[in-house]
């Protein structure tokens, strides 16, 4: 029987929205406070839910295999930076936490050797704001 095992992690990282497409008073309004020129920090919530069937040992997913991918592919990169800045990816593309679920989707992927399948990404921002996304089957 499919189960799904989600673990949660936390990250800190400052962004700025601002699309270099738009003028100043358009990204102030599409993009609100989150435009203001020198950035601002969340603590994010990054959930990553596998799924699959137990195994012999009646696990899922080998916990410690999990969270090495996801500190490797994920949080050494992102803990503590600037998502502008320290990112090739947001140096073209704005750090919206969508485009963040993306990205890190696509790099759980390119390292995934897990038995279990990845089926979602939860990313809280503040307490106000959570996105997920499903990965396809
Ligand atoms: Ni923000």
């Amino acid at each position: 029987m499919n189960m799904t095992l989600t673990r949660r992690y936390r990250f800190a990282a400052s962004h700025r929205l601002h699309a270099d497409a738009l003028s100043e008073e358009e990204n102030r309004k599409l993009y609100g406070k989150c435009n203001n020129p020198f950035g601002h920090g969340h603590d994010y919530v990054l959930e990553v839910t596998v799924e699959g069937v137990p195994d012999a040992s009646g696990q899922i997913a080998d916990r410690a295999a999990l969270d090495g991918v996801v500190r490797e592919q994920v949080l050494s990169r992102l803990d503590h930076m600037n998502l502008n800045q320290d990112l090739p990816e947001f140096q073209t593309r704005v750090p919206t936490t969508e485009n963040l679920a993306t990205w890190i989707e696509k790099m759980l992927l390119e390292r995934w050797d897990l038995r279990a399948r990845l089926a979602r990404l939860r990313i809280a921002e503040t307490d106000r704001n959570a996105f997920e996304l499903e990965t396809a089957k």
